[in-house]
């Protein structure tokens, strides 16, 4: 019996030693987010009000504003799937990021602003 579970405790072990680690933002790269924001008005307001709380806090498990890794694989299902997810909620994502008054054009360009890679400033090491 114990040696079933020392085992057992074992695999586990190794198996997390094997998944690949998700990459994790800079404190650079999240005082960068923290403070980008889109260059329309109208859009800047929904994404402080809606996204921004999430986006910006690795916590939340949320892909980071600006950082490509997170967005690279994402990016890839192709735009209309990422409208769709954003709409519809996905995992841990709410439907519409509690925007519910959110067009499917607004959450397209809150998604081209969140996913566009901030380039690495002298802040981000
Ligand atoms: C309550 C926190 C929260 C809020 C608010 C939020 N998000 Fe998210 N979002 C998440 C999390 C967590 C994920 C990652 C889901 C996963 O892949 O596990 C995510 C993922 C996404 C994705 C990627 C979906 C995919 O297919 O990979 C998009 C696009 C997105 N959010 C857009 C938005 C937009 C636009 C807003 C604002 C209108 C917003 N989010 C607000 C938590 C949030």
């Amino acid at each position: 019996m114990l040696r079933t579970f020392i085992m057992a405790a074992c695999a586990a072990t190794v198996l997390a030693a094997c998944a690949p680690k998700p990459a994790t933002p800079t404190a650079g790269q999240i005082s960068a987010a923290e403070v980008a924001l889109p260059a329309d008005p109208h859009i800047a307001t929904i994404y402080q009000r809606s996204c921004i709380s999430c986006h910006t806090a690795v916590s939340s498990t949320a892909p980071i504003v600006g950082f490509a890794p997170a967005w690279e694989p994402r990016l890839q299902q192709g735009m209309a799937v990422l409208v769709q997810h954003a709409r519809e909620g996905y995992k841990a994502m709410p439907a519409k990021g509690y925007c519910s008054d959110c067009s499917d054009q607004d959450l397209q360009k809150l998604i081209e602003f969140m996913s566009t890679t901030i380039p690495a400033g002298k802040d981000n090491s």
